[in-house]
């Protein structure tokens, strides 16, 4: 098992499917044009291949899909339901939501337990205006679908002061009336934001949304997995809601996240640009790739940070 001094290991791969994503979200891209895939993208069948010899060396139990958005690609139903044949504790995928109708049979035929769906207001203008692409009412219309079939939703909502502050409070409403967990995503200084005025103008902090929430609902922080991104709230009699607080309580020392690009390289840390490139391991017989990863694996631990300071990586290529 590779561990570092502080206990953190590899628990929980995500893999981008593509770079490519039908939004051009303004926290994600800074000119409005929409993502195209990145050169080089891994097969479906390698991208699984590589998860396997992962999974031999780290024994990881937990995988998210992520993109780009991971259901854009024709790769998604190959790579989908070959995750679900793999000893995993969770699998889930992180996405827009555009096409979660369109994809609902393979979903339906991996299946899939729970998924994240990324929305930032119930709003159609300002919808238009954050994501650059795509229609609110699909969204809305895969995630009553979803729900129906019994699959678990969590949100994720990027507040911003000057870009949806006025969806705070409502998309919370919306999300506990359907037993939604929603999770309140502090801006992160990654991409163009890195050095940018923007960020400081529209970051909101975790106190700034508690006091917000704090006007309509009482709530008590609660237990999250040790490794999760969210701290935790409950809302008595109405349901749980999170914040993602990378500025204001970052939970890197507690990180078991591993990254692999749908280009083949792996991350050990979303606030670090260190990566190797594994997509020619397929190529090696077994006994060969194993000891060549292990090296590599051992190497990304080690670009763990202890504290979130940003990145000029673009979320689009690491998945988020
Ligand atoms: P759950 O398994 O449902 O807890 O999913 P998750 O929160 O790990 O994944 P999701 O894709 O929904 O990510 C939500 C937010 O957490 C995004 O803004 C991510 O960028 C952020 N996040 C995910 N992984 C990391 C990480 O390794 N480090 C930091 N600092 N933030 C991360
Ligand atoms: N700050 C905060 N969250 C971001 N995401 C993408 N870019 C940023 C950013 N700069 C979120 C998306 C998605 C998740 C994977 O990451 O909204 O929900």
């Amino acid at each position: 098992m590779i561990a570092d001094k502080l206990g953190r290991r590899f628990n929980n791969l995500r893999v981008s499917l593509t770079a490519a994503c039908n939004y051009a979200c303004t926290y994600c891209v800074p000119n409005g044009k929409r993502l195209m895939k990145a050169q080089n993208e891994l097969s479906a069948p390698d991208l699984l291949k590589i998860t396997q010899l992962i999974q031999a060396v780290t024994g990881f139990e937990k995988l998210r899909m992520t993109g780009g958005d991971p259901l854009v690609t024709p790769k998604f139903e190959a790579f989908l339901l070959g995750v679900a044949q793999l000893p995993l504790t969770d699998f889930s995928l992180t996405t827009n939501g555009q096409l979660l109708l369109a994809k609902e049979a393979v979903i339906v035929e991996s299946g899939i337990k729970r998924l994240n769906i990324s929305l930032d207001t119930l709003n159609p203008l300002r919808f238009k205006q954050i994501a650059r692409g795509g229609d609110l009412e699909t969204v809305l219309k895969g995630i009553e679908r979803m729900l129906e079939l019994g699959i678990a939703i969590k949100i994720n909502m990027v507040p911003m002061r000057q870009s949806n502050q006025e969806d705070i409070l409502p998309l919370l409403d919306y999300c506990l009336e359907r037993g939604i967990e929603l999770r309140y995503i502090e801006l992160m200084r990654m991409g163009h934001l890195n050095q940018d005025s923007v960020y400081q103008s529209e970051f909101l902090s975790m106190q700034h949304l508690l006091d917000e929430i704090g006007t309509q609902y009482s709530f008590e922080r609660t237990d999250a997995p040790f490794d999760s991104t969210a701290v935790r709230y409950k809302v008595p009699g109405k349901g749980y809601f999170g914040i993602i607080a990378n500025e204001s309580e970052p939970f890197c020392t507690s990180c078991t996240r591993l990254r692999l690009s749908s280009d083949g390289y792996l991350y050990g840390c979303l606030s670090n640009t260190a990566r190797t490139y594994v997509g020619d391991l397929v190529d090696e017989p077994t006994d060969v790739a194993l000891p060549k990863l292990e090296a590599i694996l051992t190497k990304a631990l080690g670009d763990k940070r202890l504290a979130f300071q940003g990145e000029t990586t673009v979320m689009k290529f690491i998945g988020g």
